[in-house]
């Protein structure tokens, strides 16, 4: 076995040792602010866009209908099992890096990583689409005000109309398609962020007021507009495709939960994190329930689900403006107002986010796992400027070309898993260290409740669409490929172990055959389901049989090549 593998890092030393001077955050932050960093954080793309989607479904998937409502306080629960286990983890370890330095502690070397890894997901990945679906309420908000944007600059490859592509400036031959608005808003971010994180988290506050305020104005329009009658009327029957649909829902706005977690990543810029965190934590996820729920409610009580379902997705990624333009077409300032409220709820997703995702390369490099320029920060501005900026290029690169739906699918999955880790996180440092001081603890035991909130998030993967999965088990191998050719000897914790000073052969080969595995699982036709890939690649008469046996092959051989690669690795090490 490679040494150390599993080694955990001792909380006392990661609590002492956050390294010197030129590591260090400022500390500003109080409960308050945390609670406010917490909602921008959460109420974002979630409720102003997937809300569509989620009660009507697609073709592919189903939808919950009215109870929409109810996938909501269902995935509240599932977040709040969850959120104690957070807060109890965070003020325990108040230390940058969220659940990368909790399963640090926790599950040990290994795991950290691939639950930082992970978080890449979570953080940037989520970003990619709330950029996306920034672009989508800022294009609504300028039609609106009577300017039109061409629509080749406001769309991407997959998406597109023929219509798009035959009116788009061409290169070669090649249409030029891509979404500007969607790199802008990230690079504009992307200065603030390295300004500072005072200055930013004042203008977090002043964005999550005006977010609040537009979602209670959407629910005022909608009493105003719709008469309790018809939304009676609307919500019958309350769950059109049962608890399938309820369920897929429930999957699907997970999305608009996310974001509670990211109040850990600003622990070292917190004033009294032992307190401060879990009351932000736990508050933030609580305001933001209630108005979801409402907003659920008169959503699905504006437009029969059965409408929804015959929008476009464009028209889907807009939900609320859209449902408000099928009950008063009239309303247009009204209209325009909760396109703005949802700019400036999306610009605080993404601030907080494009905030967090710097912290966890922080973190990561810290520990050696990644290169040390990874946590210097700015000498004048104090913040880690060099992740900064290689966060905002490479999510507003990937923003200018993907879709929404596939970028919160895969969100979704990356983060579900890290939330199962943090679950299982607390019950193992129960059993580890209880003696230590927990200013915060989940009640009901070590078992009880961490245990629901593992099992339930996996209920929620359970019912995300099956593209998602082979794209994040790809992403996991690609991860394990950067563990082993570089963090497995640079890691702190290794050196200390006496790990090889040199990446062993063995390991560089395993890591070539674990970009194998990736290459493998993103050769797989993303339709096939895990459950139907045998019979789908060794069926010669399936649809997609070729496509399907070549990735099951690459797969095959990576993994055969990365288990002999490790093999080997370690026993030159012995
Ligand atoms: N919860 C965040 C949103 O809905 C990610 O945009």
């Amino acid at each position: 076995m490679l040494r150390g593998l599993f080694r955990t890092k001792n909380l006392d030393e990661i609590l002492s040792n956050v390294g010197g001077p030129q590591f260090a955050l400022k500390r500003t932050l109080t409960a308050f602010s945390v609670t406010l960093i917490g909602i921008g954080a959460i109420i974002g793309a979630g409720i102003f866009a997937t809300v569509g989607t989620a009660a009507s479904g697609t073709p592919e998937r189903f939808g919950a209908g009215p109870s929409l409502m109810l996938s909501f306080v269902i995935t509240a629960i599932v977040c709040g099992f969850t959120a104690l286990c957070y807060a109890e983890l965070a003020s325990m370890v108040p230390i940058s890096g969220s659940a990368y330095t909790y399963s640090y502690a926790t599950l040990g070397e290994l795991i950290a990583w691939i639950i930082g890894w992970d978080l890449i997901i979570e953080y940037a990945i989520g970003n990619v689409a709330v950029a996306i679906s920034w672009a989508e309420f800022f294009n609504r908000l300028l039609r609106n005000l009577g300017i039109h944007v061409p629509d080749w600059l406001t769309s991407n490859y997959r998406t597109a109309t023929a219509e798009t592509l035959a009116g788009a400036p061409h290169i070669f031959g090649v249409p030029i398609v891509f979404n500007i608005m969607a790199f802008g808003i990230v690079a504009l971010i992307t200065v603030v962020l390295v300004w500072g994180i005072k200055e930013s988290s004042n203008f977090n506050a002043v964005m999550v007021l005006i977010k609040i305020i537009v979602l209670l104005f959407f629910i005022g329009l909608a009493l105003y507009y719709v008469s309790p009658a018809t939304m009676a009327q609307n919500w019958k029957p309350f769950q059109p495709q049962g608890w399938f649909g309820t369920l897929t829902g429930a999957a699907v706005v997970f999305f608009a939960y996310i974001g509670f977690d990211a109040v850990s990543t600003v622990a070292e810029e917190t004033k009294n994190p032992a307190k401060d965190l879990p009351v932000g934590i736990i508050a933030s996820l609580i305001i933001c329930t209630i108005l979801y729920v409402l907003v659920a409610g008169v959503f699905t009580g504006m437009v029969p689900w059965e409408t929804v379902r015959g929008w476009t997705a464009a028209q889907r990624g807009e939900s609320l403006t859209m449902a408000l333009e099928t009950v008063a077409p009239q309303a247009l300032w009204q209209n325009t107002v909760i396109a703005f409220g949802s700019v400036i709820a999306h610009t605080a997703v993404l601030l907080v986010f494009q905030l967090g995702q710097p912290r966890i390369f922080f973190s990561m490099a810290r520990d050696g796992l990644l290169p040390s320029v990874f946590a210097t920060v700015h000498p004048r501005f104090k913040t880690p400027h060099v992740t900064t900026i290689l966060t905002g290029v490479a999510v507003g690169g990937i923003a200018a070309f993907a879709t929404v739906d596939e970028m919160v699918s895969l969100t979704n999955i990356g983060t579900l898993f890290a939330f199962i880790l943090v679950c299982v996180g607390v019950t193992v440092l129960r059993r580890k260290d209880p003696g230590r001081a927990r200013p915060f603890k989940v009640p009901l035991g070590p078992y009880l409740l961490p245990g629901l909130g593992a099992l339930s998030c996996a209920l929620l993967i359970y019912f995300l669409p099956e593209g998602s999965y082979w794209r994040f088990v790809g992403w996991l191998a690609l991860g394990l490929a950067v563990y082993f050719s570089y963090g497995y000897t640079r890691s702190a914790v290794g050196i200390k172990l006496g790990r090889p000073e040199r990446t062993p052969l063995g390991l560089k080969f395993a890591a070539i055959c674990f970009v194998l595995i990736a290459v493998g699982l993103f050769v797989i036709p993303h339709d096939v389901a895990p459950r139907e890939l045998f019979s789908e690649a060794f069926d010669s008469g399936a649809e997609k049989h070729n496509q399907t046996l070549y990735g099951l092959v690459i797969i095959i051989v990576g993994l055969a090549g990365a288990l002999l690669g490790i093999w080997q690795g370690s026993k030159k090490e012995a």
